[in-house]
């Protein structure tokens, strides 16, 4: 095992897109990471930078002490496992793991010990003398894993390898791949657009959007003290409301304007930040679905904002109510006996409440967040 470092990496390709740019993070010995990001953000470009599979135009890649910018695939001593199934159809599941430590002149005693250590992890032993068509998805993608994991790579390279299973299989796999990572104690750079694979697999995120990093955190961090707009809103389910907003000030007391009602701001919200906030700038204010709460039509006060029902959705023991707030959808997320005491009709007259120390700020300008939420203890679904 071993230390991984990016360094100013940067690929543009022939057609001129430039899927990375400046991409600089370390992944620690036995750390997992995970670059997380939506489609066509540069995950697997940067995966396959570190994999040698593409030459980047700058920067470097080194692994433990050793600078292989440079060096074929082969000698890099990385395994990479794709999303798509990349085991030989014409051979059994014993000779697909047995393939990468072949090629490598293992003997055949530390091969049959290697596969036997793995089996065990992967809980395929009754699967070892099926040949890949015989297999479930599941099955197949574990064998898959299980070729990567059998050999002694430095770094594990890993590109969805999951996101293709069905729901219930992707959480099994979830579960399991902490406890594989902890058993192999592997270092890992794994590749997701699934932020809950992220959040609850990773020790610390990667988030890039547009091949640029945006934030890199532990978990809970990145959601509790999301840098910008997009980590404010990337992670998160739903995801986090999003409302233009202005500061104002009014007998020295400090609140947000937001449409035609107000959120008195108290002192320790506007502290908890540095740069200072000024009234000509224009904001926009954040707060997670799991921080409103729903108020009766009429009912005024502090941080109430009035809107219409523009859809429920009921998710089991959640509801999910969309509100039309001028021209913007807030969600607030409630529970189902919550919701029973109101109009639960399409159209109808409703108002959400809105709690200031749960309130992020972000500059409009910059998209960056200037002001974080006191309070924080909502997590990623209620
Ligand atoms: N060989 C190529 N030639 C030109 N453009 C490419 C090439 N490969 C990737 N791209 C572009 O580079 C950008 C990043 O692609 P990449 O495959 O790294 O994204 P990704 O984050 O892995 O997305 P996804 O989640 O959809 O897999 C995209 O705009 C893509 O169209
Ligand atoms: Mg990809």
């Amino acid at each position: 095992m071993a230390n991984l470092r990016l360094e100013g990496l940067r690929k543009e390709f022939r057609d001129g897109t430039v899927a990375v740019r400046d991409m600089s993070f370390d992944v620690r010995d036995r750390e997992a990471v995970f670059l997380l990001g939506p489609s066509g953000a540069g995950k697997t470009t940067t995966l396959r930078l570190v994999a040698g599979l593409e030459e980047p135009d700058s920067g470097s890649v080194t692994i433990g002490d050793r600078d292989v910018t440079h060096f074929m695939p082969r000698d890099r001593n990385v395994a990479m496992v794709y999303d798509k199934h990349s085991l030989f159809p014409h051979l059994s599941v014993r000779e697909n793991l047995a393939y990468p430590l072949r090629i490598r002149k293992m003997s055949q005693a530390e091969i049959d010990r290697r596969i036997a250590s793995v089996l065990e992890t992967l809980q395929i032993g009754d699967q070892i003398d099926k040949m890949p068509r015989q297999l479930s998805g599941g099955q197949m993608q574990r064998v898959a894993i299980g070729r990567a994991l059998v050999r002694d790579a430095d770094v594990f390279l890993l590109d969805e390898p999951i996101s293709h299973l069905d729901a219930q299989l992707r959480a099994r796999m979830r579960l399991e791949f902490k406890r594989l990572q902890r058993d192999f104690n592997a270092t890992m750079l794994y590749v997701s657009h699934d932020q809950l694979e992220a959040m609850t697999m990773a020790d610390r995120i990667v988030l890039i959007n547009k091949g640029r990093i945006e934030q890199i955190d532990r978990p809970q961090e990145l959601f509790d003290r999301p840098q910008t707009t997009f980590a404010a809103t990337f992670i998160g389910e739903p995801a986090m409301n999003i409302l233009p907003a202005r500061l104002a000030e009014d007998a020295g007391r400090a609140h947000l304007e937001v449409g035609s009602s107000r959120v008195g701001l108290d002192r320790e919200w506007l502290d908890n930040g540095g740069e200072p906030l000024a009234p000509s700038e224009e904001y926009l204010m954040g707060a997670r679905p799991q921080q409103m709460r729903l108020a009766q039509p009429g009912e005024g006060g502090d941080g109430l904002v009035h809107g219409k029902i523009f859809a429920i959705e009921v998710l089991g023991s959640r509801v999910v109510f969309d509100i039309e707030f001028g021209d913007s959808l807030v969600r607030v997320l409630t529970t189902g006996d919550e919701a029973r005491r109101y109009p639960e009709r399409i159209g109808a007259p409703i108002g959400v409440r809105i709690d200031a120390r749960y309130v992020y700020l972000f500059s409009k300008r910059t998209a960056r967040t200037v002001r974080q939420a006191r309070f924080t203890e909502a997590r990623l679904a209620a």
